[in-house]
């Protein structure tokens, strides 16, 4: 089984729509997908209604996902970790104890070389529109993760 863990800042916007999304491009029975954020402010709560929203219209639920904060064990249960910007980087690198446990840690749009910027931006404070912008990169860098976690368990 291969682990992959999605992080963002609150576990409530990005992580949960890069988690699903993943989530629905791999097979289950290979691999496992999970996300955390590095803050605890959602722990418990389900992720953002517009997150919800814009992951139901493009087929996806992510409903049932319940917000969780990053741990130093998260080091040891994945495979690979993806964070959405620069500041989660360095909130998850300042907990590694290792270089072991640095490596595992990508930004997700790093696996996407067309795009330049390679923050997710938080859309927290914005409207659906930047849910919409959110899942659009989200989904295109998805399609490129799972293709190459799918050839490199093969
Ligand atoms: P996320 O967005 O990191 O994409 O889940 C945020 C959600 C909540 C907060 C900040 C960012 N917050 O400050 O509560």
């Amino acid at each position: 089984m291969t682990s992959i863990l999605m992080v963002c800042l609150g576990n409530i916007c990005r992580s949960p729509l890069a988690h699903g999304i993943l989530e629905s491009k791999l097979p289950s029975h290979q691999f496992y997908v999970d996300s955390a954020g590095t803050a605890n402010y959602h722990v418990g709560d389900a992720p953002d209604h517009r997150s919800i929203s814009v992951a139901k219209s493009h087929g996806i639920d992510i409903s049932a996902q319940r917000g969780r904060q990053f741990q130093i064990l998260d080091f040891d249960r994945f495979d690979y970790i993806y964070v959405m910007d620069q500041s989660n980087f360095e909130n998850v690198v300042k907990l590694a104890r290792n270089t072991d446990d640095i490596a595992k840690v990508k930004l997700i749009l790093e696996v996407d070389d067309s795009i330049n910027d390679k923050r997710v931006p938080d859309p927290y404070y914005g409207d659906l529109s930047d849910f919409e912008h959110v899942f659009s990169l989200l989904n295109n860098t998805c399609s490129i993760l799972s293709t190459t976690l799918i050839d490199k368990t093969l």
